[in-house]
């Protein structure tokens, strides 16, 4: 209220001229009350009504719609960026060999590769679960898949896994499948029933039998990281006990390349008693450009819904308007955010950057093979094709 009444009368002093010139300047007697009183009027009041009666509650409601986008605004103010990685250089080329590549990460080369163990958290996504089995499969071991009855927010799934089963034969002689109960406690913390399962899976890569020096890889199901990779850390000497992998960060496709700063997945050399499957940072070093990270890449509108109820930023969810299946089916072609967020970034410059949707990428070259030879069936993770299916199938 105190800026409203010296704002106001700032108004009617400086700008005498134009708008109240005639009434303020006056000091004939006649008309002062009267004249006086529609100045304030129009000169004051009217502002501060216009203040009190649109902006104030526009502001309220601002604050009401978009609180979270403010607060990730200004994120840069009250939070640092994390210690940036070490990045080592990735060197690739079909026809290189083995032997040569080591040697240019500054790596030794085996005499026989490592063992590899790819285990995964199930929640539903059987097509991104088809191309990463059928990208990895040459150069992995076991294949480790635990799955639960509960989502992360404690609602209650089917075993996807266990009745789509038959679609994987061409992993099932590798295949350790295990499934856990859910716990279903009424509004924990996501992240605990994350927890619960990542103990469950450190059991279950156990009895697939892992054993000291096989590799590892920690990820999601849609962090992939690439054939050649794998390949690589299984047959050089000397590689970092744990490694992250630096993916490029898709969201709904390959036609929306958000950054290349996906960094969770990890690859470690397994140590018995001291590794734990987590998915969180734990070291400096990463390898760029190592596979892919496609998130909400699903065939059927009905899987983003239950991905948006399912995922452990429930939270974001503010309005129930956010799963109507129109809308969500927009938000997916213009290639922007389906919690209407801000970008999660550190700084303004970074932010700024990405305000906005995602431009639309027009290349599929070095995407996963088995998406290519068989580009009719995975249509809508390529470029070009955002329309998705209305019902599960
Ligand atoms: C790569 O290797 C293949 C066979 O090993 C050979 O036919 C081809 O010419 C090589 N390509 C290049 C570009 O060196
Ligand atoms: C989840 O699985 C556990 C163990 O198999 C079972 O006891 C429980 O009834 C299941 N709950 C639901 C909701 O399916």
């Amino acid at each position: 209220m105190f800026m409203l009444g010296s704002e106001g009368d700032h108004y009617c002093s400086k700008k005498t001229d134009d708008i109240c010139g005639d009434v303020c300047g006056q000091e004939s007697s006649r008309a002062l009350s009267m004249s006086r009183l529609r100045c304030i009027l129009r000169g004051l009041d009217l502002k501060t009504y216009i203040f009190l009666f649109v902006l104030v509650p526009t502001c309220f409601f601002g604050i009401y719609v978009h609180g979270q986008k403010i607060s990730y605004f200004l994120r840069p103010l009250w939070e640092s960026p994390p210690k940036p990685f070490h990045d080592i250089t990735h060197y690739y080329q079909e026809n290189v060999t083995m032997e040569n590549l080591c040697k240019l990460h500054g790596w030794g080369i085996r005499e026989y590769p490592r063992r590899v163990f790819d285990a995964v958290l199930f929640s539903n996504e059987l097509d991104i679960l088809t191309l990463r089995w059928k990208e990895l499969y040459p150069y992995i071991t076991e294949f480790v898949l635990l799955e639960s009855n509960s989502t992360f927010t404690g609602l209650p799934k089917p075993l996807v896994f266990a009745s789509n089963r038959d679609k994987f034969k061409f992993v099932e002689p590798r295949l350790t499948y295990g499934t856990i109960g859910g716990r279903f406690r009424r509004g924990e913390n996501p992240f605990v029933e994350e927890a619960y399962q990542r103990v469950a899976l450190d059991q279950l890569l156990k009895i697939a039998g892992i054993t000291d020096d096989d590799l590892l890889i920690m990820s999601d199901v849609d962090e992939i990281p690439s054939r050649h990779t794998i390949n690589l850390l299984r047959w050089c000497d000397d590689i970092p006990p744990i490694l992250h992998l630096r993916l490029k960060n898709y969201l709904y496709s390959f036609e929306f390349l958000v950054d290349s700063n996906s960094w969770r997945a990890s690859v470690h050399r397994y140590q018995t008693g001291k590794t734990r499957y987590a998915h969180y940072r734990q070291t400096d070093d990463i390898l760029a450009d190592a596979g892919w990270h496609c998130s909400f890449c699903f065939r059927h509108i009905s899987e983003f819904i239950f991905k948006m109820k399912a995922y452990s930023h429930f939270d974001r969810v503010r309005f129930s308007h956010y799963l109507n299946p129109e809308r969500v089916q927009k938000v997916i072609c213009k290639g922007a955010d389906l919690f209407d967020m801000l970008p999660e970034e550190y700084t303004f410059k970074e932010i700024i950057g990405k305000l906005g949707p995602i431009p639309h990428s027009y290349s599929a070259v070095h995407l996963p093979s088995y998406l290519l030879e068989n580009a009719k069936k995975y249509k809508f993770l390529l470029p070009g094709n955002c329309f998705r299916e209305r019902e599960s199938g």
